[in-house]
């Protein structure tokens, strides 16, 4: 099925626009002729309604979580109360500048300094900074605290971080990005950081551990506290990358594990949905001996009760972000906070690690999973046997189940599962939901078996059928 574009329903003399009569002074003859229009625009001539019909009709073939289940790993695509969306779009907070002076927003810095109070609770550590806009912006700052750290106190040797297997690929990117070595420490047969490579891999030139906990492959890493003792024993930090807070909200913090620094993706855990290039949010939160280098201006609260920007930068690493970062993020990750509550967050968490359990459970007698009978926020299963049986992939599963009107799940990461299928459905979901998805997992694996044809020729119910994925993604043609 091909859709239209507005242009191809476009009728000469059908313009459903009409402007309002010019009641200011006509500027346009001033205008240098070179920079005046010599052709009208070929813009699409359209009736309202059906300029209605067609973006609405578009707005329906979009898939998001309201309309469908959208289990893509280490994503968090979890339902956001729609509640939080209003609290962002309250005038007070959409109708101010940036630039205000300070005494005429006190309430949105109130936010900011509360929610940063609010962010420390949840991660176990001492401050921190909103402005980072993503959670790749995070680990950049993040960095950038360590390695100032290190040089103020005179120490130039540490230019190597240490990044897991299994980690995102963002880890050694940002490493990169800010000068770092990138180390690859090896994964044991459990899927957790194996020790004895991270000892033989730690010494004086290296700055610290990027992990991830629980990892990309949903577990917990287990043996966290002496990880922490090995690196700090090294002299080096422990940078957190909690992008997928989800699993450990309320039970667990990063904090009281021995990180130093950590980021939240506000974007996922907090409220914001994730994807789709919308704003995002980056926190940064470190422990108090590099809370000097923290990016300025910090929000702080007087003695009187006031809030002000801090600009004193003497360690600081600079400013990060246009303004203050992205502030009705803020207020989204504010709301759900408050409107949770402590034991909100808890169960939250509990359910993120028992919804991704119940999928495990019932699929994993059938999908192999490689790492771990039991799984934190999501699991990685692999279909490499199913490949070699049916000749079936993971991208054939994906496609078969955009047929059944599901989101694929994450598929080939992290790369030391082959053939992999990632899997987080989220607290959001209901059981009925769940129990529908495994149903459509285990008929795809029966379809594998009896007609394996028929699923690499899936998506056949899509507007779009199966694109070239390499093309598509070397060559994009997003417009006729
Ligand atoms: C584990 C992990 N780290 C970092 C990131 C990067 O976050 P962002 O996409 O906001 O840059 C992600 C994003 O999915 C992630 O899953």
């Amino acid at each position: 099925m091909s859709v239209p574009t507005i242009f191809d329903i476009s009728k000469e003399g059908r313009g459903s626009f009409r402007l309002p009569r010019l009641d200011v002074p006509n500027t346009c003859n001033g205008l240098p002729e070179n920079l005046r229009r010599q052709n009208t625009p070929t813009l699409p001539q359209v009736s309202e309604l059906d300029v209605v019909r067609h973006y609405t009709k578009l707005s329906t073939m979009a898939f998001g979580v309201d309309n469908g289940f959208y289990p893509l790993g280490s994503c968090t695509m979890k339902y956001n109360p729609k509640v939080n969306e209003q609290v962002a779009s309250l005038s007070g907070f959409t109708d101010i500048h940036p630039l205000q002076d300070a005494s005429t927003v006190q309430g949105c810095l109130g936010v900011m300094h509360d929610l940063l109070k609010q962010l420390c609770a949840v991660t176990g550590m001492d401050w921190g900074t909103l402005q980072p806009c993503a959670g790749a912006h995070g680990e950049y700052t993040g960095l950038k605290i360590i390695r100032s750290y290190f040089l103020e106190k005179g120490d130039v040797t540490r230019t190597k971080i240490l990044v897991p297997e299994s980690a995102h690929g963002t880890n050694p990117a940002s490493a990169a990005v800010n000068g770092f070595e990138v180390v690859q420490v090896m994964a044991d047969k459990r899927g957790l950081v194996d020790l004895d490579d991270l000892k033989s891999k730690l010494g004086p030139d290296v700055a610290g551990i990027m992990l991830t906990n629980p990892s990309t492959l949903g577990l917990f890493e287990q043996d966290i506290l002496e990880i922490a003792s090995l690196v700090h024993g090294a002299g080096g930090l422990l940078y957190y990358d909690g992008a997928n807070l989800n699993a450990i909200l309320g039970k667990a913090r990063p904090g009281d594990m021995g990180f130093d620094v950590v980021h939240l993706n506000l974007h996922k855990t907090f409220s914001t949905p994730h994807g789709g290039g919308g704003p995002g949010s980056g926190p940064v939160m470190v422990k108090k001996a590099l809370c000097a280098f923290l990016p300025k201006p910090d929000v702080v609260e007087n003695a009187n009760g006031d809030y002000s920007f801090d600009w004193g930068c003497k360690s600081s690493i600079g400013k990060v972000s246009t303004f203050w970062g992205n502030f009705l993020v803020f207020l989204k990750a504010y709301a759900f906070i408050l409107a949770m509550g402590g034991e909100g967050l808890k169960e939250c968490g509990e359910n993120a690690v028992l919804n991704a359990n119940y999928i495990l459970a019932r699929l994993k007698g059938m999908y192999d999973v490689p790492y771990g009978d039991r799984c934190m926020h999501e699991f990685v299963m692999s279909l490499s046997r199913l490949k070699e049986e049916t000749g079936v992939t993971a991208i054939d599963v994906a496609k078969g189940l955009l047929d059944r009107g599901y989101h694929p799940p994450t598929m080939y990461f992290p790369m030391i599962v082959h053939e992999a299928l990632m899997i987080e459905p989220t607290e959001s979901e209901s059981k009925e939901t769940l129990d529908d998805f495994c149903d459509a997992m285990i008929e795809l694996h029966d379809i594998a078996y009896k007609d394996a044809q028929s699923l690499r020729n899936a998506p056949e119910h899509t507007v779009i059928g199966r694109v070239d994925e390499v093309m598509a993604a070397k060559n994009p043609v997003v417009h006729q």
